[in-house]
């Protein structure tokens, strides 16, 4: 392994990534489909926001039964989004850019119509059948343990000609590789390398917590009163399909391949998981597992001054020395901040955007972030997310993965003006191009604070420390010179020691405004103080 293997200042920490959901960013060829060639042509705007890399959700062959998150060939491009060379292209012009480019790795399962499952399920002695989880019927005939799975009913499927049945944690077209196969561990070794040895700046690992289960297949505890509401929801808690301790063995042979490259590549996890504390671990002991993973909890908490500052208290406390903590309000799964913290609420919404974009470690915008998108209201009978049509209207993602709102024309700047696109648009008043030039927009907020990450040093990598303000504000301290304070609360509130300079206030006509010893904030106002 390199020396440099415990360096905490790689090219990610302190910076800026943006999620692309590819088939709603930008369609090249008219067709309705955002698509890579798209991604491509809209590389200006994302530099000039100033982002570091781009994480793009699959763009690897599917079905698309969950458009995407079920691979057909881990080795080549889906050709509603493009082809071999255009990701070649793309990472060259986001190289000349000075940007990453960073793929979606989808271990837990493939694609049902993959040739390794067509392999697995033709036959008991078949020698992929060990690829993928297979159990016998249970005694009386049903499924082998009482797992369910993510996305509804049982986790198991049977094979009528086998005669067994297979895991699905998520869709039954989405079968469970084994990971107690070593030949599916060498496969995806090759896998990493491929795209790595292709210029690919890194992966974020699907479900990366999820991928090993429990070796005897026991049934999961049910769940009690105290457990959460996802656990009661499904009545049981994951014990032994998600989270085992082997999982670590995985993501540590992945941290070697990523290292094994200079710069090394970066492995962000989804480790979906429900506790905080659950979190740290997957950073490993001493820095040796995934670099970044992302803290869903901390997306689901509750907007408030109080819950906030113990989440991100929390996580720093906890959060391994060699770990960079990871920020993200909304992506492909849940519901866009301005919607789920900020209610809709556009003074709410810059108040969340200036949180993320001024906590210590890596920032994760989704698509739309940057203008302020909201969720929109996607009719029951043009839904496609297959959670959507199954639990509709208490879950479903079409509703945050609707076309990325570039101006507000026929096709939105996102396709032809005569093209459908694929998913229905959402309000299109919110646009990239009405807010590129107005100093007050979203946008512009958006970039005024990723600058002043890039030239503020104590922002991009100062210590964080919890800073007392009085109830309803979220207040906290980068470095020596950096402080935020964020009003959360309903009413006025004042600040005591506010001495400084106001680099950037979400209300503008704050900016350079110099403060001496108090400061009064609206409700939904927050700013960021320099003094130095
Ligand atoms: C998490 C992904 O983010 C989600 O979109 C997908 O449906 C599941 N994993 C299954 O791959």
């Amino acid at each position: 392994m390199p020396d440099d293997f415990r360096d905490p200042n790689q090219w990610w920490v302190g910076q800026v990534l943006y999620q692309v959901y590819p088939r709603s960013y930008m369609d090249s060829d008219g067709d309705g489909v955002g698509d890579l060639r798209g991604v491509i042509e809209r590389l200006e705007h994302l530099e000039w926001l100033g982002v570091r890399a781009v994480w793009l959700s699959p763009i690897t062959v599917s079905p698309n039964a969950d458009f995407g998150y079920d691979v057909g060939d881990y080795y080549d491009i889906d050709p509603s989004l493009g082809t071999l060379a255009d990701l070649d292209a793309l990472v060259a012009a986001a190289d000349q850019r000075g940007m990453g480019v960073i793929m979606d790795l989808v271990p837990n399962h493939t694609s049902i119509e993959h040739p390794w499952f067509e392999a697995s399920r033709s036959s008991r002695d078949n020698p992929k059948r060990d690829w993928y989880v297979w159990a016998d019927p249970a005694a009386d005939g049903g499924p082998p343990n009482n797992w369910v799975s993510l996305f509804g009913g049982s986790a198991w499927t049977l094979d009528e000609p086998t005669g067994q049945y297979y895991l699905h944690n998520f869709l039954d077209m989405q079968p469970d590789l084994n990971w107690w196969n070593e030949a599916v561990r060498d496969q995806f070794d090759r896998i990493l390398r491929y795209w790595f040895d292709a210029g690919v700046s890194g992966f974020r690992i699907d479900v990366a917590h999820m991928v090993i289960k429990d070796r005897e297949l026991r049934d999961n505890p049910l769940a009690t009163d105290t457990d959460s509401f996802m656990e009661q929801f499904r009545g049981q808690r994951q014990e032994f399909n998600s989270n085992r301790p082997e999982v670590h063995e995985i993501h540590r042979r992945w941290r070697e391949v990523a290292e094994s490259y200079d710069p090394p590549k970066v492995l962000i996890g989804e480790t979906f998981v429900e506790r905080l504390e659950d979190l740290f671990p997957f950073f490993g002991d001493g820095g040796d597992e995934l670099h970044l993973d992302f803290n869903i909890p901390f997306a689901h908490a509750p907007f408030d001054a109080a819950t906030l500052a113990d989440m991100i208290g929390r996580t720093e406390v906890a959060m391994p020395a060699l770990g960079t903590p990871v920020w993200t309000g909304s992506n492909h799964d849940i519901s866009r901040f301005p919607t789920r913290w900020a209610g809709g609420d556009p003074a709410r919404a810059r108040c969340a955007l200036m949180m993320l974009l001024t906590l210590r470690g890596t920032t994760v915008l989704y698509q739309g972030d940057e203008i302020g998108m909201v969720d929109t209201d996607v009719p029951r009978e043009e839904l496609l997310d297959p959670v959507g049509i199954r639990f509709h209207p208490h879950a479903g993602r079409d509703a945050v993965r609707t076309p990325m709102q570039w101006e507000n024309t026929p096709g939105g700047g996102f396709t032809a003006a005569e093209a459908t696109p694929w998913l229905r648009f959402g309000d299109l008043d919110c646009n990239v191009t009405d807010q590129r030039d107005d100093p007050d927009s979203f946008l512009t907020l958006t970039r005024d604070l990723i600058a002043l990450r890039h030239s503020t040093p104590d922002l991009a990598t100062g210590a964080w420390s919890a800073l007392a303000g009085p109830e309803g504000v979220l207040a906290y301290r980068r470095g020596d010179t950096t402080r935020v304070y964020l009003n959360l609360g309903a009413t006025e509130a004042r600040v005591e020691d506010g001495a400084g300079t106001i680099a950037v206030g979400t209300n503008r006509a704050r900016d350079d405004e110099t403060v001496f010893g108090s400061l009064t904030l609206a409700p939904a106002e927050g700013v960021v103080l320099t003094t130095g």
